[in-house]
């Protein structure tokens, strides 16, 4: 017996709670227990083939070594592993991941690394630089969603990514709410919203009212409106969401949050450096950003499509009030007046001097342009999928393409996809794969091949059904049993399995 059969009979028939304390009652069970584990093991060691490679052929440190190794030796051996990892991104087998990624770009960015290495932001005396890029980074982004310089009243900070921004921007309703007496503070956002929210109420003590999409996977606003309460402290929409690229209705969501009293947060770190340049391309671009008098916050990411290394990403807020939430300051430290504005203290400026070199250097046109050729390609492989009757299209995308099956495993399909050397993204409730567009699909017939891939995994996968592999078992797991406590356990055990040398 499986561990999708021993949980999913009988707690399929329980609400989620009672399957859960079913679950907390049988895994205590020495049979039960031994039977989760072999199979934790067999789910956890389909995984360890693809983040574990290195362990047999590779020089691999449990400690120090006790005499350096040469740095010729060590540049070595991160030449040899970057390039061991570089085609899957570089050839545009990857949904998302790597946006830009052209040798001259990645080149530039890295000398502006180079030059900046040792700056830290939180010593602004000491590299005034530092500060000077982020404030224009962030007078750039608001510029670019509906701040405007005369009104001065679109402000933020830059942190190290999305999850970050939009930790951030809820702990700053946290407070701000708190100074009005609310003391269980609460998020209504769409399922669909990024799961950093469910993060940020985890760790802020905050409560995540989830509500549900429509048929085109948009927040349903009458859910919306019922959602909201005394404790609503901030209600969200995505633009667009990161599972089908859909782009809610921001326009009636921040009006009613207004209405209400309450902020509206608009997370555009996929769509914020993507969905201007498409309005300004003549592309159906419904309202989103900070021209909309409701939104009170947005997140948007350099380094997604801003095309900045990893580890930048910017967070806004309508009005230095709120911004102020966000700062950490601390008076009577011994180690002297303290004030932070993020969640790091010591910072790499070094990513901000590169997000800053990568916006000026590419500037409106580049954006323009690079925008248009992701667009049109999102717009190939659309079609194309749309043509592959076994296949459905989630909502309506405009660059990250979500897909799903009325008649196949499509999981099945992720895994012959994988055979073929693409990385794409699974989905659940309901089962389906995504695609993010990027500059790296934009190449010369990368789109084609993904066509024809899809085809033939298709294909195969009509030919032999049964055949499992990959995560197929793990997101088949995940789909079926009821308990999530279950799979959060095997997610916490592939986590462990990273950390192991
Ligand atoms: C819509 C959306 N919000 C937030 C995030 C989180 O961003 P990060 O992975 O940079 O923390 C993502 C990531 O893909 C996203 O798509």
């Amino acid at each position: 017996m499986d561990l999708q059969k021993l949980l999913s009979g009988p707690l399929t028939r329980l609400n989620p709670r009672l399957a859960e304390w079913a679950y907390s009652i049988l895994r205590r069970i020495p049979q039960v227990r031994r039977r989760l584990e072999t199979e934790f093991d067999g789910l956890v060691s389909t995984l360890e083939e693809a983040v574990k490679p290195y362990r047999h052929n590779v020089p691999s440190y449990h400690r120090l070594p006790h005499e350096g190794v040469d740095r010729r030796e060590v540049l070595q051996q991160l030449a040899d592993l970057a390039a061991r990892e570089q085609s899957p991104w570089k050839d545009g087998f990857v949904s998302g991941a790597v946006y830009h990624g052209d040798d001259e770009h990645i080149d530039f960015l890295g000398k502006a690394v180079d030059l900046h290495s040792q700056a830290n932001p939180l010593h602004a005396d000491l590299w005034p630089s530092a500060t000077k890029f982020e404030a224009e980074i962030v007078a750039m982004t608001a510029s670019l969603l509906g701040g405007s310089r005369a009104d001065d009243e679109i402000v933020g900070t830059v942190t190290s990514g999305g999850t970050e921004s939009i930790l951030l921007a809820m702990k700053a309703y946290r407070d701000q709410a708190s100074r009005h007496g609310t003391k269980h503070p609460e998020i209504v956002a769409p399922v669909t919203a990024h799961v950093a929210f469910d993060k940020a109420a985890h760790y802020f003590g905050m409560q995540l009212v989830r509500i549900p999409v429509d048929e085109s996977f948009r927040a349903d606003v009458p859910a919306a409106t019922a959602a909201i309460g005394r404790n609503t402290v901030v209600v969200v929409g995505s633009a667009p969401a990161f599972p089908h690229g859909t782009i809610d209705p921001i326009e009636e969501l921040s009006s009613l949050a207004a209405d209400r009293g309450v902020g509206f947060h608009t997370d555009a770190c996929l769509g914020g450096f993507v969905l201007p340049w498409a309005e300004r391309l003549g592309r159906p671009v419904p309202a989103f950003d900070f021209r909309l008098p409701g939104v009170t916050s947005m997140s948007a990411d350099t380094h997604k499509y801003g095309y900045a290394s990893k580890g930048t990403s910017v967070v806004l807020y309508r009005g230095r009030e709120l911004r102020r939430h966000q700062y950490f300051t601390a008076a009577d430290w011994p180690g002297g007046l303290y004030i932070s504005p993020t969640v790091a203290g010591s910072r790499p400026g070094s990513l901000s001097a590169a997000c800053w070199a990568a916006m000026v250097s590419i500037g409106e046109d580049g954006y323009l342009d690079a925008t248009a050729r992701i667009l049109d390609t999102a717009a190939s492989i659309r079609s194309g999928i749309e043509n592959m009757t076994e296949l459905s299209i989630l909502g309506d995308p405009l660059f990250v393409i979500a897909f799903g099956s009325e008649t196949l495993d499509i999981y099945q399909v992720l895994a012959r996809m994988n055979e073929r050397g693409w990385s794409l993204t699974g989905l659940h409730r309901p089962p389906a794969l995504h695609l993010a567009v990027t500059l790296r699909h934009t190449a010369e017939g990368v789109a084609k091949r993904f066509l024809s891939d899809l085809k033939a995994a298709v294909a195969d996968v009509k030919a032999h059904p049964g055949r499992a592999g990959g995560v197929a078992p793990v997101y088949g797991m995940a789909a079926t049993v009821p308990a999530r406590t279950v799979v959060e356990e095997l997610l916490e055990r592939y986590v462990d399995l990273l950390y192991e040398v």
